[in-house]
């Protein structure tokens, strides 16, 4: 339950058109106890402590409870987790609907998900809830009239983002693995440096600022680059795409 429910929520605009999805449903049973085995193994960290992690600066280190700047895209490989929307944001873009709308203001969007979803990517935060599935997927919008129709086909930047909210590092940060795609005939590969440049350019608009028109709110960023968390390279890097190791830690607030 704690493990589809999120999910469910998430990502319900492609229940009906990907089979990946609708695998997970229809495979009810068997697929919560796949996901829910994985977790109970991150849970139990050697000697089953868990770390005390400070949260003041609005994340958390994921190692430090056993997770890791990766995600799970396949059991050996994983694609970086390469941008953290800071706890310390503004409250609305720590909200599911808020991030939602956010992510809008700078140019991505949620609609057509269903269209070559691919599979889908499970994260450990190391904040206690284990390797969970992403909770967002989002693809930018290129114009108007196709909206992010047009990037399925098209190709272009996309994100999958985690909250860590679990008990044992409850920031509310969003974990955000960005990349730039080719376009689907290539079935969705990531283009030549695509962790870079998709990072790069979520950041750059954030940092540009962005008008959010529903609410009519205006957002500003603030960006901290951190290296450490994530080793650069290609090493256990989905694709074989090495990226610089470097993690844009977003501050986001209204001006
Ligand atoms: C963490 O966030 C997810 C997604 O918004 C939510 O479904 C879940 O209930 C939250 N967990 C906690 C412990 O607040």
């Amino acid at each position: 339950m704690l493990i589809i429910f999120p999910f469910a929520a998430g990502v319900l605009l492609s229940l009906n058109l990907s089979p990946t999805v609708s695998a997970l449903f229809v495979r009810d049973g068997s697929e919560q106890a796949v996901l829910s085995e994985s977790n109970s193994n991150s849970i139990a960290l050697p000697g089953g402590e868990w770390e005390e992690v400070d949260i003041s600066e609005g994340w958390a280190d994921p190692r430090i409870n056993g997770g890791r700047l990766l995600d799970f895209t396949a059991p050996l490989l994983g694609e970086p987790l390469n941008v953290i929307l800071s706890g310390l944001s503004d409250p609305y873009v720590l909200t599911e609907e808020g991030f939602r709308e956010y992510t809008k203001s700078i140019g991505y969007s949620n609609e057509c998900l269903g269209l070559h979803i691919g599979n889908i990517h499970k994260a450990d935060l190391g904040d206690g809830n284990g390797r969970t599935p992403e909770l967002y997927l989002a693809r930018q919008a290129y114009f108007p009239v196709w909206g992010t129709c047009w990037e399925s086909i098209a190709g272009g930047h996309h994100f999958r983002a985690w909250r860590q909210n679990g008990t044992h590092a409850d920031s509310g940060a969003w974990f955000i693995g960005a990349s730039k795609e080719e376009h689907s005939q290539k079935r969705h590969k990531i283009v030549e440096n695509g962790y870079n440049l998709g990072r790069d350019w979520f950041v750059e608009s954030a940092v540009a600022g962005s008008h959010q028109k529903g609410r009519n709110v205006w957002w500003g960023a603030e960006v901290e680059w951190r290296t450490g968390l994530l080793e650069p390279g290609s090493n256990g890097v989905n694709h074989g795409i090495a990226q610089d190791g470097r993690v844009a830690v977003l501050t986001v607030f209204r001006v």
